[in-house]
């Protein structure tokens, strides 16, 4: 595909090529060089108009393991301060001879915007946008999911995944509960009402203000951040409060089936979703998530930039 812009453009097949992929790029992070040639010539812009962290610095790494040219760009301490618009921040990019643009935007449908508008040529992947989506994040996760869970062949066919928390601002939630459902995985959104989106009743997930009811019969539960920077002050929940009720601890994960694993795509607020004693043991898996970023993204850029290579082809040390 030439654009990543939304979980929903992947079919089934798509996904599990992407995901498959993914195995194989893992393997080089094994390796004594963690390297291959397969983007070398080609340019991968980071654009970014929104902090992070973990997807900044893992889209990064996975560039620079296939050999690409990276370029980051950061809104702040650039001339979108000055009021550059999107387009000519897009023209300039085009004139820099982007092959891929990963981007991260704090509006709704940016990335949409800039792979349809024909300002430029790259394949445009979305980093995050708004409250919408976050694709890659949920081809991580679900990556994650099959190396903990999944039987032969690695199917996540009937597994049961609850997502905790803010709903309302998560564009992480949306993605997965698109991809997961795509997999054949059966999703439970559980949140208070206030944090759930208009609409949630048409989403192809179950949905539950009880997350005592569900742990049970979870095989995953994904603690979302509650988003406290796009909420108005006045709707803050207190965090003792959301604790109580919908935050993860050591008595609930108790609760959890033994082979569940906790994930959270962070940043974590720890004390308010999860705690300290849930984030830290061997159950979380959001650091594990982090490195899966890695090889998840390597795959996407390998498969829409298209690599003349194999993936893993004899010969893949790039020292010389
Ligand atoms: N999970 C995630 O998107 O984290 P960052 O905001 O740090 O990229």
């Amino acid at each position: 595909k030439r654009h990543l812009i939304s979980a929903a453009d992947l079919t089934r097949d798509d996904a599990l090529l992407v995901l498959d992929t993914a195995e194989e790029m893992a393997r080089v992070a094994d390796r004594p060089i963690k390297k291959l040639p397969t983007l070398r010539g080609r340019t991968v812009v980071n654009l970014f108009f929104e902090d992070s962290t973990r997807t900044r610095i893992s889209f990064e790494a996975a560039a620079k393991r296939l050999s690409a040219d990276v370029i980051n760009f950061s809104a702040k301490g650039s001339s979108v301060s000055k009021g550059e618009s999107l387009k000519d921040t897009a023209l300039t990019l085009e004139a820099m001879g982007a092959d891929a643009v990963v981007v991260r935007h704090y509006s709704s449908g940016a990335p949409h915007r800039l792979a349809t508008s024909g300002w430029i040529n790259a394949s445009v992947v979305n980093a995050g946008d708004g409250t919408h989506e976050h694709p890659t994040q949920a081809l991580l996760d679900a990556f994650t999911m099959r190396r903990h869970l999944s039987g032969p062949g690695r199917d996540l066919s009937g597994r049961r995944i609850t997502v905790v928390g803010d709903v309302l601002h998560s564009r992480v939630a949306r993605s997965n509960v698109l991809l997961l459902t795509t997999l054949g995985a059966q999703v439970t959104l559980v949140a208070p009402p206030t944090l759930l989106p208009i609409g949630v009743e048409h989403w192809p997930c179950e949905v539950s203000y009880d997350l005592d009811a569900v742990l049970a019969k979870s095989d995953a539960v994904m603690m979302l951040r509650v988003q406290r920077e796009r909420m108005n002050a006045a709707f803050f929940p207190t965090e003792r409060e959301y604790a109580r009720r919908y935050g993860l601890d050591g008595i609930r994960m108790a609760a959890l089936p033994e082979h569940a694993i906790v994930m959270h795509p962070g940043p974590m607020n720890r004390g308010m979703e999860i705690t300290a004693e849930v984030a830290d043991s061997p159950r979380c898996t959001a650091v594990e998530q982090v490195a899966n970023g890695v090889s998840t993204r390597m795959a996407v850029l390998y498969l829409m930039l298209g690599g003349s290579e194999p993936a893993l082809s004899a010969g893949t040390d790039t020292r010389t």
